[in-house]
């Protein structure tokens, strides 16, 4: 049995499998109506989530599926007092795979040792969020043609968004990326993940602008300021509204630029840049639908 709680947890030849019968999926979605019919996926969702959650949904839905869950700590025995692990065991007896996302970092992982089923991180406290990397690794590949030989920009909350972290570990694999982290010093990525780079030789660069670095970027994956992680308000609102998108800033940007987002967006992209070709936003909460549809799929039959 095999959970995703780390990008990494998969070969890049999985990821690139589950690509494509992502894109199979996309192609052609009534081939697979009803391929896991009588199967229940449960969605344990101890934070905030609209797409996750429900994209999770959508896709077992799609697959002939059926889904049970909650979608906050107050409605789960949580608030009771029940520990994680006895929830993820009891759940584990109602469920044949279960989606989960959590504030405090590393309790997938802690779910997964003593789950009977497979356990996917659906978002870890400031820490990762591998199944937000498959859609954003999708969308770059669809509209791109390759993973590989770019140059990825990542721009906002580096400190706390967890989208960042599983994307920089999910593109280190791939060959000839180079990667420019646009923050303010207080949000830069955390040590932990620069040391990686530098270990690994990958090419990176730390700035504070992102207009200084505009004409290079194959992509801008722009991120919000992670709010409900900060100690207090006042350096929130300090800092929230850094870096805002708008069509201005995009003069100097290559023609064929992929400007993503994980969503939600605060103020972070002007809506004015939404009806830019090279905005593909919306298209990757499309691609995680499917994306999340592969996924299931696979650990329930190709990797049970
Ligand atoms: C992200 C998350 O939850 O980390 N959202 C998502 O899953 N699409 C990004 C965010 O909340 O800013």
């Amino acid at each position: 049995m095999r959970h995703l709680i780390d990008i990494t947890d998969f070969t890049v030849e999985e990821i690139n499998r589950i690509l494509d019968l992502g894109d199979s999926m996309i192609a052609d979605p009534a081939a697979y109506r009803t391929c896991l019919s009588g199967r229940i996926l449960a969605t344990l969702f101890f934070e905030p989530s609209t797409r996750t959650r429900l994209s999770f949904e959508s896709a077992m839905l799609s697959l002939g599926g059926s889904v049970l869950g909650f979608s906050s700590a107050d409605s789960s025995s949580a608030s009771k007092g029940e520990s994680l692990t006895d929830t993820i065991r009891t759940v584990s007896c109602y469920a044949d795979i279960i989606a989960m996302r959590h504030p405090k970092e590393g309790a997938p992982m802690a779910g997964s040792m003593k789950s009977l089923v497979p356990i996917i991180n659906a978002g870890d406290g400031g820490h990762n969020h591998p199944t937000q990397t498959l859609t954003d690794l999708m969308t770059i590949r669809r509209e791109k043609k390759r993973l590989d030989h770019m140059v990825v920009g990542l721009c906002g909350d580096l400190k706390f968004g967890r989208t960042v972290h599983s994307l920089i570990g999910a593109m280190s694999r791939y060959e000839g990326i180079s990667f420019v982290l646009i923050s303010p010093p207080e949000l830069k990525v955390p040590a932990y993940i620069t040391k990686e780079l530098a270990d690994k030789g990958i090419p990176f660069r730390e700035v504070e602008t992102m207009e200084e670095v505009m004409p290079e970027l194959d992509v801008l994956y722009m991120t919000r300021v992670q709010r409900e992680r900060f100690f207090n308000e006042a350096d929130y609102i300090r800092l929230k509204d850094t870096y805002i998108l708008d069509p201005d800033k995009l003069r100097t940007a290559k023609a064929d630029l992929s400007i993503m987002h994980p969503l939600p967006r605060v103020n972070e992209i002007s809506t004015k840049v939404d009806d830019d070709p090279r905005a593909v936003y919306f298209k990757q909460v499309r691609n995680g639908r499917f994306v999340r549809m592969a996924l299931i799929k696979t650990l329930l039959e190709d990797m049970a």
